[in-house]
């Protein structure tokens, strides 16, 4: 296992991982155990795998689509049947399409014959290449801040989320590192909490300065001239623009159009979804109510309460400033300029 994880990590020359691959198994760092716990959980099956998805055990809407083509590997690997392994692991989560994104390029490998040594390889590229797009995403996103930016984030988008450096939290880093960010302002991210456990638990790794607050603060410190630019994810931007992401971050697009302060949205080429016009028909995940009823195991709520739990919400184009992806900035957000940066007009 240790020799596989150095040849990851030298393929992706990342120091966060969410996961590492090793012939027949896939290690997942336990992100619900974080950061109490350095745990990994190992998935030998298709089956495993999805359920690992399912429970959050690896989120994040890149890091949920290479989990899920390594997963298509142990069953192929396995000899199992493709088809099945590829339907438990579609059902996983429905919102982030980098899901159904990852699984079409292994379709793709599969449908042209390809045995698991070929499924294997493009399942490495797709992890591959997620960094390297990562990495482009953060240099054009770092431009677009001014020197001493103070940075407001959502959720969590870095290393943890993606198969490394990360996506609006890539931004941040890149940014960091050309000496042009004072201060990230982290939302706790209520219910699962993936601001204050995972996104603060990355920055103090990195020595990024960094500050955590509730999700209703965010609001007031725009007011008050403390916040100069939010950048969010995404896990699914229909063909107009429109972006879902974390539930929370309409609300923060919101407040940022009041403030006039740039939002900006970042996520590589296979979160965008140009078979979905809008955000309207974008599949919004609903989980359990025990998540808002529950904190860290303890019931928080009163008894009898009803709970309703969208994890995700949408952002109308209009209130994005610019869209960030491998391939460009896209500015203004619409269909054109999604389809001229995509490079399909
Ligand atoms: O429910 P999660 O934790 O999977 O939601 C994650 C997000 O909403 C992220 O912002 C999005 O996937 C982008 S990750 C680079």
């Amino acid at each position: 296992m240790s020799s596989d994880t150095s040849s990851q990590s030298l393929a992706t020359g990342t120091t966060v991982q969410p996961m590492i691959w090793s012939s027949g198994g896939l290690r997942l760092l336990d992100q619900r155990r974080l950061p109490q716990a350095t745990e990994w959980l190992d998935c030998n099956s298709a089956a495993a795998v999805a359920e690992a998805i399912r429970s959050m055990a690896v989120r994040g809407a890149p890091a949920i689509g290479i989990a899920a083509a390594f997963g298509i590997v142990i069953d192929a690997q396995a000899g199992r049947d493709y088809a099945a392994a590829e339907t438990v692991l579609l059902q996983s989560r429905p919102t982030a399409v980098n899901l159904h994104w990852a699984l079409g390029r292994m379709r793709g490998v599969f449908d042209a014959g390809g045995g698991a040594g070929r499924l294997e390889a493009e399942a490495q590229a797709i992890l591959v290449e997620d960094v390297t797009q990562n990495r482009r995403i953060g240099e054009f996103g770092a431009a677009l801040l001014p020197q001493g930016a103070r940075v407001l984030t959502h959720c969590n988008t870095g290393a943890l989320a993606t198969g490394g450096h990360g996506t609006a939290l890539g931004i941040v880093r890149s940014a960091h590192a050309e000496g042009r960010v004072e201060r990230v302002y982290a939302t706790e991210t209520r219910p699962w909490l993936q601001g204050a456990r995972l996104t603060a638990w990355e920055l103090v790794q990195e020595g990024i300065p960094s500050t955590l607050i509730a999700d209703g603060a965010a609001a007031s410190l725009m007011a008050r001239g403390m916040i100069d630019a939010v950048i969010v994810g995404a896990d699914r931007i229909a063909a107009n623009g429109d972006t879902a992401n974390k539930i929370g971050t309409y609300m923060l697009a919101c407040c940022a159009a009041r403030h006039e302060i740039p939002f900006y949205v970042a996520a590589p080429s296979g979160t965008f979804d140009l078979n979905t016009d809008s955000g309207a028909q974008i599949p919004i995940e609903e989980r359990v109510g025990e998540e808002l009823l529950h904190l860290a195991g303890q019931r928080t709520a009163a008894i009898g309460i009803e709970a309703l739990n969208p994890v995700f919400d949408v952002t109308p184009a209009a209130l994005i400033a610019a869209i960030v992806c491998e391939k460009g900035v896209i500015r203004p957000v619409g269909r054109s300029g999604v389809e001229r940066v995509l490079g399909l007009s």
